[in-house]
Parts: C-alpha cells; sequence; structure tokens
C-alpha cells in the first residue's frame, strides 16, 4: 500500500498537480486544477501518460491497454488514430458501431434539437416525446403482442431489468441460462452468463445473485457432443433440459434466457428446432422465455431480430448495441401485453436515474428510421452477408491453421484459429483471458499493422463490421486479415 501511494504522489508531482490532501477544506475551482485541462488538444506523448497514470482497463489487467491505439476520428467503416494510422473498424468495435461512424444529420439534428430544447429530465416522474415515439416505432418492430417498452443505460442493465421483471412477473426466481451464453458484466447479468467471464464473480464473495441454473447450449461443446445432425442436437438438448426443469420445479422457474445466435461466444446458431422446442417446454411449464438481443438485434444477423431466424416469439426481449448504432447510452426491455398489463397495477421493481435519457431516445428514435429509410436490412442480406460467408470459407480452405467449421449468418462471422500442428483450437476460450501463444499475440499486431481494428478473443476471430460496409470494403478487409492470417500460419512451421 505505500508503494501505491508513493506512486500515485510521484505521479503527481510528474504531471504537476496539486496534492490534494486536506480533504475537508478542499473546495476546487479553476485555480487549483491544472490549466492543462484548458488547452485545446493533448499531444501523443502526453494522452499515453496521462492514460497509464490514470486509465484502468475493462475486464483484463490495465497492462493489456497500454500501446493500444489512441483515436482521433472516424468516417465511415474507418477510425483513424492519433498517428494518423487508418484503421478498417472489422467488429464495429464490441459489435455495437452498426452504422460505423459518420452519424447522419438526421440523428445529428435530433440529438442537437433534444440538447437545445430539454436535454435532460427523470424519467422517473414525466414522459418525453423521444420516450413516447421510440417506444412507439419499436411496438411496430416487434411481432406479436411484444409491446411494452423499458430503457436502461446497457446491455446488461438490460438483463437486469428482464430479470427482475420475469421474477416479479412470475413470482418465481431461478432464470435458465446456456454455458457459452454471455449476459452482461453486473452482478445477476453476469451469473445469468456461462463464459469464462462469470469466473469474475468468484474468489470475490461471489456476486450474491442466486437461482441461476445453467443448460447445456444445443450446439453442444468440443467435450460433449449432442449429435452429428442438427435434429439430433435438438432433440438430446431438449431432452436434457425438459430433465433439468422437472428436477429443478417449474414452479421455481421464472425464466429461460438465451441468446438467440450466441455472438461473443463465436457466432453459433441454435441447431434446427431447438428455439420451437425451448419455447414449447416454457409454454408447457408455465416459464417465460427471454431473448438476449443486445448484440446481434436490429440487423447483424441480416434479419432484425436473431429470434426471427427460428420464427419463435419469446415473452421478453432485450436489445442495446444497434438500437443507437452506439451513438448513445440506451438499451431496451421489451415485454408482452399480458406483462406490460401486470405491472400496469404492480410495480415493476426497476428503475435508474438515465434511463430513456431524452437525448439518447433521440438519436435511437433517428438512427432506427435511418435503418429503415435506407434499407440496411436488405444491404446486409443482398450485398454483406454472401461475401462475409463466402470470404469465411475461402480462408478456412486456404489456411491449415484456420478450422473448417466457419460460421457466418448476415453481417456476422466468426473463424476459430487452429494450431496446425494438432488441429485443435489454438487456445481455450474458456480461459480467454489468460496469456496467449505468441502466434496469437504475433496475429492480432499483425491485423493492426495491416489496419485491420478487430475484435479476436482466441481461438475466434470475429468478423462484424459497420452493417453498411460495401462489398469492396469487405474485400480488401479480408485481403488484409489474409495478410496477417499468412504470418500466423507461418509460425507454426
Ligand atoms: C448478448 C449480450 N448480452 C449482454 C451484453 C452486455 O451489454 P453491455 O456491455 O452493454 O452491458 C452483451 C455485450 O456484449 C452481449 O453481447
Amino acid at each position: 500500500m505505500l508503494g501505491t501511494s508513493a506512486t500515485a504522489a510521484r505521479s503527481l508531482r510528474a504531471l504537476g498537480c496539486r496534492s490534494f490532501s486536506n480533504t475537508a477544506g478542499h473546495y476546487p475551482n479553476k485555480a487549483s486544477v491544472n490549466a492543462k485541462h484548458w488547452e485545446k488538444s493533448w499531444g501523443k506523448d502526453q494522452l499515453v501518460a496521462e492514460s497509464s497514470e490514470h486509465v484502468m482497463a475493462t475486464w483484463g489487467p490495465g497492462a493489456n491497454i497500454r500501446g493500444n491505439p489512441v483515436l482521433v476520428k472516424g468516417e465511415g467503416i474507418y477510425l483513424y488514430d492519433v498517428d494518423g494510422n487508418k484503421y478498417i473498424d472489422w467488429t464495429s468495435q464490441a459489435v455495437c458501431s452498426n452504422l460505423g461512424h459518420t452519424m447522419p444529420d438526421t440523428v445529428k439534428n435530433a440529438m442537437m434539437h433534444q440538447a437545445s430544447t430539454l436535454p435532460f429530465v427523470y424519467n422517473g416522474f414525466c414522459l418525453t416525446e423521444p420516450r413516447i415515439r421510440l417506444s412507439s416505432l419499436l411496438s411496430e418492430l416487434l411481432p406479436g403482442d411484444l409491446t411494452g417498452f423499458l430503457f436502461p443505460t446497457s446491455g446488461s442493465e438490460a438483463n437486469e431489468a428482464a430479470i427482475r421483471l420475469a421474477r416479479r412477473f412470475t413470482g418465481k426466481t431461478k432464470i435458465i441460462n446456456q454455458y457459452r451464453c454471455y449476459h452482461g458484466g453486473t452482478s445477476s447479468s453476469l451469473q445469468a452468463t456461462g463464459d469464462f467471464r462469470r469466473n469474475f464473480n468468484e474468489g470475490t464473495g461471489g456476486s450474491g445473485a442466486v437461482g441461476f441454473v445453467k443448460t447445456m447450449n444445443a450446439t453442444g461443446s468440443p467435450l460433449f457432443d449432442f449429435g452429428a445432425t442438427e435434429a439430433e442436437r435438438s432433440a438430446k438438448a431438449l431432452a436434457f433440459l425438459e430433465e433439468q426443469i422437472i428436477c429443478e420445479g417449474p414452479k421455481t422457474i421464472a425464466a429461460v434466457m438465451m441468446e438467440p445466435i450466441v455472438g461473443g461466444g463465436g457466432t453459433y446458431m441454435n441447431p434446427a428446432g431447438y428455439m420451437e422446442g425451448v419455447r414449447a417446454l416454457c409454454d408447457k411449464y408455465g416459464i417465460l422465455m427471454i431473448c438476449d438481443e443486445v448484440l446481434v438485434g436490429f440487423g447483424r444477423t441480416g434479419k432484425l431480430w436473431s429470434f426471427q431466424h427460428y420464427g419463435i416469439h419469446p415473452d421478453i426481449v432485450t436489445s442495446a448495441k444497434g438500437l443507437s448504432s452506439a451513438w448513445a447510452s440506451i438499451s431496451m426491455v421489451c415485454v408482452r401485453q399480458e406483462i406490460k398489463d401486470f405491472f400496469e397495477t404492480n410495480a415493476s421493481g426497476w428503475g435508474s436515474t438515465f434511463m430513456a435519457h431524452p437525448i439518447s431516445c433521440a438519436i435511437a428514435y433517428e438512427n432506427l428510421k435511418y435503418i429503415l429509410e435506407h434499407d440496411v436490412l436488405g444491404h446486409v442480406r443482398d450485398n454483406v452477408a454472401p461475401v462475409i460467408k463466402s470470404e469465411c470459407e475461402r480462408l478456412a480452405a486456404k489456411f491449415p491453421s484456420v478450422s473448417n467449421q466457419t460460421r457466418a449468418v448476415g453481417a456476422f462471422g466468426c473463424v476459430d484459429l487452429l494450431d496446425p500442428r494438432t488441429g485443435k483450437e489454438v487456445c481455450d476460450f474458456v480461459g480467454s483471458f489468460n496469456s496467449h501463444p505468441d502466434a496469437v499475440n504475433t496475429f492480432k499486431s499483425k491485423l493492426r499493422e495491416n489496419g485491420i481494428f478487430g475484435l479476436v478473443r482466441p481461438p475466434r476471430f470475429h468478423v462484424a463490421p459497420p452493417l453498411i460496409i460495401t462489398t469492396d470494403e469487405l474485400k480488401d478487409g479480408f485481403a488484409r486479415c489474409e495478410k496477417a492470417l499468412e504470418v500466423y500460419d507461418s509460425m507454426f512451421k
């Protein structure tokens, strides 16, 4: 601890900050903080120094982000760093910048209009036009009687709210989730998560979030095979799930909550018949079905909602990223009429200060209208999807270090990196924050050198560019990835 405060004191001196030791008597004003905060721009060296002193990393250790590019500009599908390097945004950041990095004028104007008329009010006390309009438009974009809306600020928060609503509506506690799904970084959403990140709740006294039961993914896993055909996999996974429901007790289970297409886990479709089977089991046992569309909603998979690939209607849908194309911190929980009616006379029991922020709602509303007016879904279906699919397959055919199990749906692809000497995945996704083999680190730096800014969570290498990418830009991007793969492949020879 002594070492830590000594380092802090050293860095304060190095940065020319005034020491702030008398907390009770300190009333900061302009004169008491460093004049640099009134300088128009900071040079790269200063940005890097300040960042290593003060900026913490999400998920991984801070050391992981030292040396990351400092981005200063975005335009279309491209990003520019402080050194003037230009990158293709190969995964739309965290699969959220669905319209890329040029905000349409309609969105900009709506944002400015809202900022100059009513920049904020607390939506617990009042209603606003952007919130009402957004709810109304969304009710036309969801099927059946999915008609009631809440607007939290992140995907995790949307899932927290969905879990709360499901529990309060049913009066039951347990939520069934799949192992390889991700549902968020907050307490319950992380406990609902099945991938390696859930372990961050352990060793810290646990999350305190109880009542989460895991089921196997119907896609199976490298260690657990549900069968060779989709029909077999569905049947076995559904039998497994039904047995779990009976053993846990249907009267204790509020909801089954799943990603209809597993996103961050590696673009996995559920086998044909599985989601329909889950819907049927939910109906049979009086359990709600929650679809987490946080990452894939609003067109990523070529349909507005990924559950449309299976023709089912969930009871609750959560989504976030594409709702505003990441230009505002806004997410969505949508519930069926019966649930909305229930909460007309019962407290929802969920709230947050910034929910349905008027500026965020205005941005989301115009973002959705842009997607509709410019037929972004049609572009994904007709132009983007075929290229992603064929290029992923081409890379798999060319490189022994790429698995032939490529997956692609809409503007969403994933290839798995192998160790070609063994034919096995180069490292284990379950321990993805462990250190990676040199070849993977080299692959990542070669991607950057070739102007690709993307998400590599080995062995998964994701392809999820902004939905507005052209076919020429896509082919250019794949050619750059190919150069990085050539180096990766050669490292095993
Ligand atoms: C399927 C899914 N659910 C929930 C989340 C959490 O969203 P957020 O990071 O906005 O809290 C994510 C984030 O990637 C996600 O992919």
